[in-house]
């Protein structure tokens, strides 16, 4: 399948999900559905895009499926700053500041994204050859590191509701939940490459 085919399977099936528990099961308005519930689709596939860029062996199809994920998490960020307050967050606030938890998982988020730069970069024209090999190749890795602050973003923001699952939609689990386990999944991998090797 095509990075771009990739891209619109995933967003259609993490869609459909979000608005089966925010909307179909849940009880968020649909007026939310362009930007708040759309932001939990377009989050979650933009990791899942990343992710599959660590987890793919084929090189040009892993820095497109990468380069993709960088686009939709930058729309990410932007339609989650468009909506950060405590009348859609109220789990973030206490009052109208942000919680010490809220503070830390947007600074998670925030961190991931400037970590993120950099195996970005490295996708640029030029920049191997300016580089050199094992330079180049850190930054790849670092987005070992991005997809770690994700997960911990992920964490942070919905941890509390993870062990409730009384609370959950239809018994659907939250996508924090999901979007842990899918930033995790390449790391759980490599750490299983390293110590069968
Ligand atoms: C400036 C940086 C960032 C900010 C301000 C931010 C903000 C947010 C907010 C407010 C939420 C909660 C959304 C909700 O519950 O509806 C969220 C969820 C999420 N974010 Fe971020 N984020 C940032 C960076 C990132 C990065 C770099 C990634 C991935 C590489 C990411 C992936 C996710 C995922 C997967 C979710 C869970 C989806 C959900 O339940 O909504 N975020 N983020």
């Amino acid at each position: 399948m095509t990075p771009p085919a990739t891209l619109t399977l995933i967003l259609i099936m993490t869609l459909a999900y979000s608005v089966a528990r925010y909307h179909v099961f849940g009880d968020v308005p649909w007026a939310q559905m362009p930007l708040y519930v759309m932001n939990k689709a377009v989050s979650w596939t933009g990791l899942t895009l990343l992710a599959l860029a660590y987890l793919r062996r084929d090189k040009p199809a892993a820095r497109d499926l990468g380069v993709l994920g960088l686009f939709l998490t930058g729309a990410h960020i932007a339609m989650s700053i468009a909506l950060l307050s405590p009348a859609y967050y109220a789990k973030l606030y206490g009052g109208a500041r942000l919680t010490a938890t809220g503070e830390g998982a947007i600074l998670a988020g925030v961190a991931a994204a400037a970590v993120l730069a950099l195996p970005a970069l490295g996708t640029l024209p030029g920049v191997r050859e300016a580089l050199g090999n094992a330079r180049w190749l850190r930054w790849q890795r670092a987005g070992y590191w991005a997809l770690a602050l994700t997960a911990a973003h992920c964490a942070l923001l919905g941890g509390k509701g993870w062990f409730a699952p009384e609370t959950w939609p239809a018994g659907l689990p939250p996508i924090t939940l999901l979007s842990f386990l899918t930033a995790v999944s390449p790391l759980a991998w490599k750490l299983r490459r390293r110590t069968a090797a």
